[in-house]
């Protein structure tokens, strides 16, 4: 495959709609994508089969689209490839895929189960568990930074707001980490056949756990996050269906919201950290600006880190209404498709080297957690917390802590995984 740098729109569509792309070199990529900031509109990316999207590449247009619902709409899907009606129907919507007073709905229970004494707890459950983790690792020296370091804390942190009891975790984790595996890959019919059999049926068993949980503190709440989704009263929340209505999530909602949980929640935090591991290697006049005053940066380095990584490469949304955006004018039914990565590069709001890592960025309006809008990510500011607290103790306990490989990637065009990073200090 040959992938222009400063290509035409048919070159750089091309290169979009080739799963070959999204393994190739992220320098490669991004050269792709400010050639096609530099077009005069977004381009068409063919997807076969009859489908297809427009592709948004400028900041600009992504957080328009991002807070225009009614006209950009997520349902019946925000990944690619779209998920089928009757996974949907027997799985449950996840709010991610829900528009108007469904998703309102949805996210009304949810943010009222985040009370702020949960939070509370859960911030000093962070910094506990970011600790313990950084013992482990000064006592075992491992040398693969993603699962012995990087996924342990969100999970454990998320599984310990849901009160998710330990002998579920290991499982859990399996499950998580071969659903993220395969979102947004194509390698082959083959794999396309074989991949959806062997995920649905893990998400039906965790699925039939998680509901299992639901019932069990229907009977016996507690004061964890799980406890509180099935009991949340909404008045006059009857409008969405029988399922939950006035007493919180029935067991397929509950079930998808912490399948979204486990996916948005804990993949991109992981990934979030480990690609922050390699920035901070690549760059040590960033890295000891920062260990310097920790303080100081924390929120500057967090952010830039999430901003050049761009953990979640794309959402996509379906045309609702007809609507001018970035120089064309989209009619109703036609997918587009909001690069965040591209996005985070946009030299219009970054430049004039926006592929910098500059731990002072100032402003940094990155759209790393979404454009704004109804959706924008729930669990942004515990990701922010779960960033700042690692690296709080990765910084100031070991010296010397760097990558010592490049980051195996999984060349996913949904997520910016990371498989492993091999990884050295001295304790
Ligand atoms: C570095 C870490 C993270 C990144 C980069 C990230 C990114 C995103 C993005 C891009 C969206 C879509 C926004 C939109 O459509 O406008 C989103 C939505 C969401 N995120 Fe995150 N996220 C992160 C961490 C988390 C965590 C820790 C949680 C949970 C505790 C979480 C829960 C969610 C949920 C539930 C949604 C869907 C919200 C809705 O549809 O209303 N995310 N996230």
């Amino acid at each position: 495959m040959t992938i222009p740098a400063q290509g035409t729109a048919a070159a750089g569509a091309a290169a979009l709609a080739d799963p070959a792309f999204w393994t190739r070199p992220p320098t490669e990529r991004l050269a792709v994508f400010a050639g096609l900031r530099a077009l005069d509109g977004p381009v068409f990316v063919d997807e076969g089969r009859g489908r297809g999207h427009w592709a948004l590449v400028r900041h600009a247009d992504v957080q328009e689209a991002s807070r225009l619902p009614k006209v950009f709409a997520s349902a019946p899907g925000v990944t690619t490839p779209e998920p089928a009606r009757w996974v949907r129907a027997l799985f449950g919507d996840s709010m991610v895929n829900l528009d108007g007073p469904d998703h309102a709905r949805l996210r009304r229970i949810v943010q009222r189960a985040f009370t702020p004494r949960l939070l509370a707890e859960a911030e000093r459950d962070i910094d506990a568990v970011a600790a313990r983790i950084v013992d482990d690792m000064l006592e075992r020296r491992p040398d693969e930074f993603v699962a012995a370091v990087a996924s342990r804390l969100p999970l454990e942190v998320i599984c310990n707001m849901m009160g998710i009891p330990e002998r579920y975790r290991p499982e859990i984790a399996d499950r998580v980490n071969h659903a993220s595996e395969h979102i947004g890959v194509e390698r082959g019919l083959a794999a396309r056949l074989r991949i959806p059999g062997r995920g649905l049926r893990a998400l039906a068993r965790m699925q039939r756990m998680v509901a299992g949980i639901g019932r069990e503190r229907r009977r016996n709440p507690g004061d964890d996050l799980i406890s509180a989704l099935v009991r949340a009263e909404l008045p006059g929340s009857g409008a969405a269906g029988a399922e939950g209505d006035g007493r919180g999530l029935g067991a397929r909602q509950l079930g998808a919201f912490f399948s979204l949980l486990m996916v948005a929640g804990v993949e991109t935090t992981r990934n979030a950290l480990t690609h922050g591991l390699t920035l901070l290697t690549d760059h040590p006049d960033q890295r000891e600006l920062w260990r310097g005053d920790f303080d100081r940066y924390a929120d500057g380095a967090v952010d830039e880190i999430i901003r050049h990584s761009t953990p979640i490469i794309q959402f996509r949304r379906t045309v609702r209404a007809e609507h001018l955006l970035g120089g064309r004018t989209f009619l109703p039914g036609e997918k587009v498709v909001l690069y965040y990565a591209s996005a985070n590069r946009d030299e219009a709001v970054f430049g004039p080297d926006p592929d910098a890592f500059d731990i002072t960025r100032d402003p940094n309006p990155h759209l790393g957690f979404g454009g704004g809008g109804p959706h924008y990510c729930l669990g942004a500011h515990l990701a922010r917390q779960e960033m700042r607290a690692l690296f709080r103790e990765l910084l100031t306990r070991p010296r010397d802590l760097r990558a010592t490989g490049l980051p195996d990637l999984a060349g996913s065009s949904f997520d910016n995984r990371v498989r492993s990073l091999k990884f050295t200090f001295t304790p």
